[in-house]
């Protein structure tokens, strides 16, 4: 068989349309002798029909697995320049509290950034003082709430916030460490960082008037400045990116140091992973030495010590380990116009195969909102039918309901089939929804063959609940 006109030109025949890429897939996963898939010893069909589709399912011991790597290998190569560094798992990618229990057994502090996050870290236990606060727009009720219960850090994102986080200390007696958001000017984006002399976005504040603004928060006695903190984006491959914030950020760092003590650098999260075959991201282990490097050489240049340095990945950490299963509905091929191919007297055409599931742009809202790409398998077999290029939709009412836009599967995929779709765990359940009343799905966790809830899925009952209108009589 050769190459569909239609398929992307990242996207290559595969070999085998039932093999599972180790670098896509979470480490748990893998084919049992029957064909099916089965994650961390448990075969998916199983799970399906327990917790019913769409379900997403966390290989735990990949996702902590992840968790204790990243820590290790910071400390290990910021030990190396006589240093420190700090993880901050960044909960927007995935929180529930058990997930924040698994974050801090490996020795990992927590990001949150908005209330409801942090309601869900001090559910779970977390001791606050472990706990950094972002976000652009902080009510004065979620900073008042941070600051009563000890919470670590609060990154500073504008001015206006020095005054309400000072004002929240004061009247709850504390002295509240805070870091400052700076926008480096460096905009990175998947694939490719380009740098700007002042991006035109709502984060930090420009680098040209921290100096001024470190000043004003130092003013308070209430306010304790930690130091500077950069976040350049998101799924982003390389370290190029990181390393000329780094750069940007120590020269400012550097000059700080001449009025008074910044004891850190926080550089951000941001790291990209592999949602198919087509990309390559660099392992953590390796982001650490790189950054370790700049800084290290940064500090021996500017003649300063080399500072505390923390980071807050979400994706790298949580998005390889989950994986959302699905069950086919539908399945039609599609006869789509090809006019490269056309001439006047024969029109040319490809087949394109568009196999519907049970879920969609509720429980992935990337594919549509990012046009990001993802790949799929059957789960519940292995076939040797011919591979045919297959678009996965969602069951919603729109077209762009898209949760794979090409991968190449098995040709007879038919409807009852169990799809996966790997590198589901950051940024899917979190941004889920209940378009067209669709419940949110189960997410499930599984360690050696057993399985367990982390979050119930939503019922008919949940999707009704809030609705004011049911306790009015007609
Ligand atoms: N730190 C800050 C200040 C952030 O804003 C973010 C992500 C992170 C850390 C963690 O970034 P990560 O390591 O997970 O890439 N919804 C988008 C991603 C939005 C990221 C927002 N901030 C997506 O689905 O790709």
């Amino acid at each position: 068989m050769s190459a569909n006109p239609l398929a992307p030109a990242w996207l290559s025949l595969p070999a085998d349309a039932n093999a599972l890429d180790a670098m896509v897939w979470s480490r748990g996963a893998s084919r049992a002798a029957s064909g099916v898939l089965e994650i961390a010893g448990l075969d998916v069909a199983a799970i399906a029909a327990e917790y019913g589709t769409p379900v997403y399912v966390v290989d735990e011991s990949d996702a902590r697995g992840r968790a204790l790597a990243v820590r290790e290998a910071f400390d290990r190569e910021f030990a190396r320049i006589g240093s420190s560094a700090r993880v901050y798992y960044a909960g927007k990618a995935f929180l529930t509290t058990e997930v924040a229990r698994w974050m801090i057994a490996a020795g990992l502090n927590i990001d949150v950034c908005s209330g409801g996050e942090l309601a869900v870290v001090l559910a779970a236990g977390v001791d606050p003082s472990r706990l950094g606060l972002h976000g652009n727009n902080k009510s004065v009720t979620e900073i008042d709430r941070a600051v009563s219960v000890g919470v670590g850090a609060i990154v500073l994102d504008s001015p206006i916030e020095i005054e309400r986080v000072a004002a929240a200390a004061t009247k709850h007696g504390r002295v509240q460490p805070v870091r400052l958001r700076i926008n480096s000017g460096v905009h990175a984006s998947t694939h490719e960082y380009l740098a700007t002399a002042r991006e035109d976005q709502k984060f930090g504040i420009p680098l040209a008037d921290a100096e001024a603004t470190v000043a004003a928060i130092r003013a308070h006695a209430s306010l304790e400045f930690l130091g500077l903190h950069s976040h350049i984006g998101s799924q982003i491959f390389g370290s190029d990116g990181f390393a000329e914030a780094a750069r940007r950020l120590f020269v400012l760092h550097a000059k700080l140091l001449q009025t008074g003590p910044v004891p850190e650098l926080n550089l951000g999260g941001g790291f990209g992973i592999a949602y198919t075959s087509a990309d390559v991201a660099l392992p953590l282990e390796e982001i650490a030495r790189r950054l370790a490097d700049i800084v290290g050489a940064m500090a021996d240049e500017l003649g300063v010590p080399v500072p505390m340095v923390s980071i807050e990945p979400g994706r790298a950490i949580i998005g390889p380990s989950t994986t959302t299963i699905y069950e086919v509905g539908t399945v039609k091929d599609v006869l789509v116009p090809i006019p490269e191919v056309s001439t006047s007297s024969t029109p040319g055409f490809a087949i394109r195969k568009y196999v519907s599931v049970d879920g969609g742009m509720s429980d992935n809202i990337r594919a549509a909102l990012y046009r990001a790409d993802y790949s799929v398998r059957i789960a519940s077999r292995t076939s040797k039918a011919e591979a045919a290029l297959v678009r996965i939709a969602g069951k919603h009412c729109e077209s762009g309901d898209i949760v794979v836009h090409a991968d190449y599967l098995p040709g007879d995929v038919r409807p009852g089939d169990l799809l996966a779709v790997p590198a589901t765990g950051a940024y899917h359940w979190s941004m889920a929804s209940n378009y067209n009343y669709l419940g949110r799905p189960p997410v499930v966790a599984v360690k050696d063959g057993i399985a367990h809830l982390l979050v119930r899925g939503e019922t008919e009952a949940d999707l009704l609940s809030r609705d004011a209108g049911l306790e009015r009589t007609p």
